[in-house]
C-alpha cells in the first residue's frame, strides 16, 4: 500500500539553499527544501521526498507572502528552466548571496565571518549575458493553462529553452531577458521562417530533424554572432535561411552554421563554417581585447567579469616585479588581464581548446609576458614546474564547483607562496579548501561577487597571505 505523504502547515521559509531552493526548518528540526517559495513565505506543503532529517516539499499553499516578493520581470518565468530568482527582490537576492558566503566561512572554513566584504551587485541585473544557447524540438511544453483551455495546441514545435527537468521539452521563448533585445528579433524571426517554410524541428529521441540549436553571442560594443546548428545535411534548407538571416539582419557580425548530425549537442569535435562575416567577435575586458571564436568559451556576464577581475588583481597585490601562476586559467582570461601589472605569468588548464584561445589572445594583443599549458593542475604543478617557471610571488587560482584537489592543496602548502588569490564559483568548496590553506596562509579577506542576477550562483574571491 502507498505510504500517505505528509504534510506540513505554517511553514516558515527561512533561507536559500545550494541550487537555489527555498529552504525552511519545522519545529522538530526537519531541514525542509521547497520549490517556488522564497524567504518570509509562510506555506503549506506536501513532503514528497524524505532522506534522514531532511525532506523535498511542495507547496499546497500559501498562507503569506514574503515582503521580499516582487512580480517576476520575464513573462516566462515559472516554466522556463532559468533565472530561478526574480520573485525575489534584487536587494534580497545579493542579500541572501552574502548570508551564503558568511555562513560558509564561519561553518566550515571555521574563520570569523566578518572578514566578508559587502557583496558587489550588478548594475544591471538584467540583459546580461553575452551568450543564450537555445534548441528546437518536436516537444513543445505546453502549460497547464494551454491543456486545460480547450484552444486547439500548435504542436509543430519550439525553439527555446529546457524545462527544467526534462531533456526533450522545450519552452517556446517569446522574450528572453538575459541578453539585449536583438536575440528575440532574431530567435522569433527564426521560428517564423522555419515554420513558413515548413522546416522540420529537432525530434531527440528518433535524433531527427533539420533544426536542432541556435547559439547567440554578444559584445557590450553591439557585436553578435549566430550559430546555427542543423541536425541533417540539406543544403538548399540551410542556404535559404542562412540567406535570408543575412539579408534582414545586417547587425550579424558573425553568421555560422554546424551540421550535427551526432547523438550528442556538442559542437566541439564539428567544423563551424563561417557563412558571413568574420569567425569571431571581439570583447575588450580592461586593455585587453578578446578574440572570441565559434567554440571559444568567455566569462558570460563581461561586466561583473571585469569587476570580479579587478577584486582578484587588487587582493594579488600586484606589482611590475611579480611572477604569478594563474591556476584553472580557462581561456587565459585573467591571466592576460593582469599581465601588463606583473613581470610574467603563466597559467594552467586542462582544456586544450582553451589553452589554444588563449595563445591565440596573447598574439592579439601582442602579450610577451605569458605563457599557457594544457594538463592537470594536480599533475603540472610540482617542482620541475617551479624550476622551470621560477618561484611566484602570487598564485591566482580559480577551480571548478568542486574546488581544489586535495594534491594541489598540499602542493599549495609546500610552494609557501607570499600572495594567493582564491576565485570560487561555489562558497562550500572555497570555505573547505581555506580551512586547509590556513593552516600557513591567513585568509585576510573575502569578497562575493554577483555574476548571475535572478540565479543561486555565488562567486567569490579570497584574499590569501603567508603567515609570518
Ligand atoms: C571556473 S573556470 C576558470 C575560468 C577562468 N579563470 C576564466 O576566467 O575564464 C575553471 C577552469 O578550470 C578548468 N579545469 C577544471 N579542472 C581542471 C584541472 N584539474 N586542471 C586544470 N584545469 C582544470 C576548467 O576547464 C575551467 O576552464
Amino acid at each position: 500500500m502507498a505510504r500517505k505523504k505528509k504534510s506540513i502547515s505554517d511553514l516558515l521559509i527561512t533561507g536559500i539553499a545550494d541550487k537555489g531552493k527555498a529552504v525552511g526548518r519545522t519545529e522538530s528540526g526537519e531541514v525542509v527544501f521547497v520549490d517556488n517559495a522564497v524567504p518570509g513565505d509562510i506555506v503549506d506543503v506536501l513532503v514528497f521526498r524524505k532522506k534522514k532529517s531532511l525532506s523535498q516539499a511542495a507547496v499546497t499553499a500559501y498562507k503569506k507572502y514574503s515582503q521580499d516578493r516582487v512580480q517576476a520581470p520575464c513573462i516566462h518565468f515559472g516554466i522556463c528552466g532559468g533565472c530561478k530568482w526574480q520573485h525575489l527582490s534584487y536587494e534580497s537576492q545579493l542579500k541572501h548571496k552574502q548570508q551564503t558566503v558568511k555562513d560558509s566561512i564561519r561553518r566550515i572554513a571555521k574563520l570569523v565571518d566578518d572578514i566578508v566584504q559587502p557583496i558587489i551587485g550588478c548594475d544591471n541585473n538584467l540583459l546580461y549575458r553575452n551568450k543564450l544557447e537555445y534548441s528546437f524540438s518536436t516537444k513543445r511544453w505546453i502549460t497547464h493553462e494551454e491543456a486545460s483551455s480547450g484552444d486547439i495546441l500548435d504542436h509543430r514545435g519550439a525553439l527555446g529553452f529546457h524545462r527544467a527537468g526534462f531533456f526533450d521539452k522545450i519552452v517556446e521563448i517569446n522574450q528572453c531577458l538575459l541578453q539585449d533585445d536583438l536575440t528575440n528579433q532574431i530567435r522569433n524571426y527564426v521560428r517564423g521562417y522555419v515554420l513558413s517554410h515548413s522546416y522540420t524541428f529537432y525530434d531527440i529521441k528518433a535524433h531527427q530533424g533539420l533544426m536542432r540549436n541556435m547559439i547567440i553571442r554578444n559584445t557590450t560594443d553591439d557585436q553578435w554572432m549566430v550559430i546555427m546548428i542543423f541536425g541533417q545535411n540539406d543544403m538548399d534548407k540551410i542556404m535559404a535561411l542562412l540567406a535570408s538571416l543575412k539579408s534582414d539582419f545586417p547587425q550579424i557580425s558573425s553568421l555560422n552554421y554546424v551540421i550535427n548530425e551526432k547523438m550528442n549537442d556538442t559542437i566541439f569535435d564539428l567544423e563551424v563554417i563561417n557563412y558571413a562575416g568574420a569567425p569571431y567577435i571581439v570583447q575588450a575586458l580592461g586593455l585587453v581585447k578578446y578574440r572570441i571564436g565559434q567554440k571559444s568559451f568567455f566569462q558570460t556576464n563581461p561586466t561583473q567579469a571585469v569587476k570580479l577581475f579587478e577584486v582578484a588583481a587588487r587582493y594579488a597585490e600586484l606589482t611590475l616585479d611579480d611572477n604569478v601562476y594563474d591556476l584553472y586559467t580557462g581561456l587565459g582570461s585573467i591571466a592576460l588581464y593582469i599581465s601588463g601589472r606583473v613581470r610574467h605569468v603563466t597559467g594552467i588548464e586542462e582544456i586544450p581548446e582553451a589553452i589554444a584561445d588563449a595563445n591565440l589572445n596573447m598574439a592579439f594583443n601582442g602579450i610577451k609576458n605569458a605563457c599557457f599549458y594544457t594538463g592537470d593542475v594536480k599533475v603540472l604543478l610540482n617542482d620541475d614546474f617551479v624550476e622551470k617557471h621560477g618561484k611566484a610571488d602570487v598564485i591566482i587560482t580559480d577551480p571548478p564547483r568542486a574546488g581544489m584537489h586535495e594534491d594541489v592543496i598540499n602542493t599549495l602548502l609546500a610552494l609557501k607562496v607570499p600572495r594567493l588569490v582564491y576565485i570560487s564559483c561555489n562558497p562550500a568548496t572555497q570555505a573547505r579548501d581555506l580551512a586547509l590553506l590556513s593552516d600557513i596562509y591567513e585568509v585576510l579577506e573575502v569578497q562575493p561577487v554577483d555574476m548571475f542576477p535572478h540565479t543561486h550562483h555565488i562567486e567569490s574571491v579570497a584574499k590569501l597571505k603567508l603567515k609570518n
